[in-house]
């Protein structure tokens, strides 16, 4: 498993570690500021990797947030390695995720983020939008940087193999049939169609976000509100079909 880092905007970094067997990526995001941020732990395996990764960039313990959409180990498994490494270092989540899960498993407390609320890194600002199910599980919710109009939008646009870094050709087509190939193996039902997940999607769109930084695939870079309108027709026809 090779850990390749690239830098997506200015002080993003993108640090994406493939798994063949999943043939899936795995992306965990550092934001370069006056506090630096993790976006994504990755799973806990993979903490040596990500963190040599870090080091690269920044000293790890000089990290101050951890944000992640949703407990899942893929999001935040090593939240404990990392506030092991860095003892400023605070997960940053909404109150359904620190109150159920976070507050009870991190080793120290969530910096607990209303909706709307944003969190200042410095020269980035992140407003927490909560989200719930949308992906998937209760205490979902996203970021969305205000200054570059990016959205971190977890496993939304998941897409399959190891894609490039950055792209600006639409996405939908492969978030589509990875949606498709995903419900028709056995990890169908990864993502639930509930009664809010097409108003949740337009909020998103409303954003006008002009990256989309997909967790598990590439980030789009263009109209982001465009591409979520397309994901919610997209979403309807896969997963919101009654049959
Ligand atoms: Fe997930
Ligand atoms: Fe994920």
């Amino acid at each position: 498993m090779a850990v390749k880092t690239d830098e997506i905007a200015s002080d993003l970094f993108r640090i994406s570690l493939y798994v063949p067997q999943a043939n899936l990526q795995f992306n965990q995001f550092l934001v370069r500021d006056a506090e630096p941020l993790l976006y994504h732990t990755g799973l806990r395996k993979m903490f040596p990797m990500v963190r040599d990764a870090v080091a690269r960039l920044i000293d790890p313990a000089t990290l101050r947030w951890i944000g992640f959409s949703h407990f899942e180990a893929d999001e935040c498994g090593s939240l404990n390695e990392w506030l092991a490494t860095a003892p400023h270092a605070e997960p940053a989540c909404g109150r359904v995720g620190a109150v159920v899960n976070i507050n009870d498993f991190a080793d120290r407390k969530a910096r607990i983020l209303e909706k709307d609320e944003v969190l200042d890194t410095g020269r980035h600002r992140f407003r927490f939008l909560p989200t719930p199910h949308v992906p998937h599980g209760w205490d979902a919710g996203l970021f969305f940087e205000e200054t570059g109009r990016s959205l971190f939008c977890s496993d939304l646009f998941l897409q399959i193999c190891n894609v490039e870094p950055v792209t600006t050709e639409s996405i939908i087509d492969r978030a589509r049939q990875t949606l498709l190939d995903y419900q028709a193996g056995p990890l169908a039902g990864a993502l639930p169609y509930t009664p809010m997940t097409d108003a949740t999607l337009k909020t998103l769109a409303a954003l006008k976000p002009q990256r989309l930084v997909a967790m598990h695939g590439s980030t789009f870079v263009g109209n982001g509100e465009q591409a979520l309108l397309d994901l919610a027709e997209v979403m309807k026809e896969v997963l919101g079909k009654k049959d």
